[in-house]
């Protein structure tokens, strides 16, 4: 397209090639101007970065999202454009057109690509003025997430927010091509549907043709994605929004994004092979972080407890957690360690190499931490060249310590901790003591990427609610068991395992699926052994049970958290850091003020009244 100025600067750019994107305001970006465009007549429009006033010579930095290129505006050579950058202010939007010359020798800037060069400026319009922003644009000026996240278009002017968005775009196009290579189908389901347990609170939309009747958000599209296979509709993905009410941290948010999978006629090394080999190409495109281990190592959810305290084990370092076993444990006469085995519990313990010398202060503050882990305290257990420095070494006799240590496979310089409780307490506290320790002595090599799957979870636990025991699905009713394991539901639930596979990746739980269930009477069984009656199978399930009715071929799948993943690519500290217009961690949205209050009007619309409890009244 041989347009009016784009031409001039296409005779003059090294490939020849005009600006793909000069638009009619402009003929060339702020980031792509170098030496070879020398003598070229160009149309910039951007931002005020910088502005430094020379009086007679004025440099102002425009920017947009492809750079920043020098402008001057020279009192003496063109008077009427120097008086409008004595107004402009950072943040303007300015248009100018000049010429394209070198900078003055030892005025080159090698830190950006239009470093070489500058613009000598003919003419230059004010497009718009701008208030002074609440917080500065330039990147390493830190800012409150809060007003971060309420002035967010500011925000994505930085350089890092900008980044990060342009990254979420990369994964997410790699992750279509890829998958549209391999003969996957997008498929779009609904956002206004029925409740679809994930484990979480649904977010419900009020029905004005059907009062008092409700669609809920989709916690994930998990059933459609079943249906579909039913559909034959074999290979399906999805770039899925999904919406969970639940407390925020900081890798959750009550919307998020899934690559949502399913296949039919698979088992589970097709599933796992499938995202391994994505996950992989995800990360050598996107980062040059190193994959710690490929194909990635399997660990059951037994031994991932038993090692590491969670079923997300974060492996970029070692430091694994052990037992004492119970003969060991009951050695001596120290009231802690017997005290927890008389109540069903136990004692378990973390080596930390070479930190013996760790000092009362440090000790105390360990302490302190487990303990608003819910721990009841923390034993240490300091290997000095003296001996063993421990309340333990009072209640034990030296062999019977040299037992414990020979276990926990401490040597001289080690410190040793102990958590005695029940073994939920024991591994809450456990596996943070670890990551800390794994943090605190600099183990974790922040340009890895420690893969690994986890599998052979339970399909059921027992949880409490209102005070009575009932079965849980681990995750979600839909996942198949082990073959053979079946006549274990009428026996022994707890014990039968799960066709479930979840991947972590340096220590998140990036993605979890499993091979289903597709026979209607065992998806009818485990929906009783969760509780459901007759009545509440028919109305909540009916639909999907009468769809396996009719040839549902065996199928599994998975979903991969987008969020999370691009997180970790893009070094995030939490998935606001990758989401454009996040919620901040009170569910608020800080920048439209969601939620907020309807009109009477509305609510009548819906046959709705609102009445707020005293106590939730803000
Ligand atoms: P699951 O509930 O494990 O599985 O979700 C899959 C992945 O989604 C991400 N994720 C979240 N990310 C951000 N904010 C949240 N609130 C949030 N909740 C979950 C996690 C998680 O691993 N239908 C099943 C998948 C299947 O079986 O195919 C499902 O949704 O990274
Ligand atoms: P006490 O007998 O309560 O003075 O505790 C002796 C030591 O054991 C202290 O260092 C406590 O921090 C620690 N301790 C107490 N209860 C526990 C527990 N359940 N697990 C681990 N350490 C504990």
């Amino acid at each position: 397209m041989a347009s009016r100025k784009s031409t001039k600067i296409a005779s003059d750019t090294a490939s020849g090639a005009p600006s793909r994107l000069a638009t009619a305001l402009r003929t060339a970006t702020c980031g792509e101007l170098t030496a070879a465009n020398t003598g070229a007549k160009v149309t910039l429009t951007g931002w005020v970065a910088h502005r430094r006033d020379h009086g007679e010579l004025i440099f102002i930095d425009l920017r947009d999202r492809y750079g920043l290129t020098q402008v001057v505006f020279d009192a003496q050579a063109n008077a009427p454009a120097h008086a409008i950058a004595s107004e402009a202010r950072l943040e303007y939007v300015l248009r100018v057109e000049g010429v394209v010359r070198r900078r003055l020798p030892g005025k080159e800037n090698p830190a950006l690509p239009t470093g070489e060069i500058e613009i000598e400026v003919e003419k230059v319009e004010m497009l718009n003025s701008a208030k002074t922003t609440p917080f500065p644009i330039a990147d390493h000026v830190s800012a409150a997430e809060e007003l971060r996240l309420r002035y967010r278009y500011l925000d994505i002017r930085r350089d890092t927010m900008r980044k990060n968005i342009e990254l979420r775009h990369r994964a997410v196009k790699l992750i279509r091509d890829f998958m549209d290579e391999r003969s996957f189908l997008e498929v779009e389901t609904p956002i206004l549907t029925k409740s679809t347990p994930e484990g979480a609170r649904d977010y419900l939309v009020p029905s004005r043709l059907y009062p008092g009747e409700f669609y809920a958000l989709p916690q994930a599209p998990q059933q459609f994605k079943q249906l579909l296979m039913v559909a034959g509709i074999d290979r399906y993905f999805q770039i899925a929004r999904c919406f969970r009410d639940e407390d925020l941290r900081s890798d959750r948010q009550p919307e998020f994004t899934q690559l949502d999978v399913e296949m039919s006629f698979v088992a589970e090394q097709d599933v796992m092979g499938l995202i391994e080999e994505l996950l992989i190409h995800l990360i050598q495109k996107t980062t040059s972080k190193r994959i710690q281990q490929v194909p990635f190592p399997h660990i059951s959810f037994a031994d991932a407890m038993e090692t590491y305290g969670i079923d997300r084990p974060d492996l970029r370092f070692g430091l694994p957690l052990r037992t004492l076993p119970v003969e060991l444990a009951r050695q001596g006469s120290f009231k802690v360690f017997h005290d927890a085995l008389e109540k069903g519990g136990m004692v378990k313990g973390l080596r930390v190499p070479g930190q013996a010398s760790a000092t009362r202060k440090e000790l105390d503050a360990l302490t302190e931490f487990a303990k608003t882990l819910g721990a009841k305290g923390l034993v240490t257990l300091a290997l000095l060249p003296e001996g063993p420095r421990s309340p333990l070494a009072r209640f034990m006799s030296e062999t019977e310590l040299a037992a414990v240590l020979r276990h926990m496979e401490a040597v001289e310089g080690d410190l040793v901790l102990f958590v005695a409780d029940s073994e939920k307490v024991c591994n809450d506290v456990l596996w943070r003591l670890r990551v800390r320790m794994g943090e605190q002595l600099g183990l974790i090599d922040p340009d890895v990427m420690s893969l690994c799957w986890v599998v052979d979870f339970p399909l059921l636990e027992l949880i409490e609610e209102d005070g009575k025991q009932r079965y849980h699905a681990t995750h979600n009713p839909f996942s198949g068991m082990r073959a053979g394991e079946e006549p274990l539901l009428d026996t022994d639930p707890l014990k039968v395992t799960a066709r479930q596979y979840d991947i972590i990746c340096n220590g998140y739980e990036v993605g979890g699926g499993s091979v289903r269930i597709n026979i209607p009477e065992l998806q009818r069984k485990v929906f009783k052994l969760l509780g459901l009656s007759e009545e509440q199978i028919a109305e909540q399930f009916g639909h999907i049970l009468e769809a396996f009715e009719y040839g549902a071929p065996p199928h599994g799948g998975i979903a991969l958290g987008i969020d999370r993943l691009v997180m970790l690519l893009a070094d995030g500290e939490t998935i606001r850091d990758v989401t454009a217009f996040p919620k901040m961690q009170n569910g608020q949205d800080a920048l439209m003020r969601a939620p907020s209050p309807v009109t009477e009007e509305q609510l009548r619309e819906l046959s709705l009244a609102v009445r707020i409890e005293e106590k939730e009244k803000k």
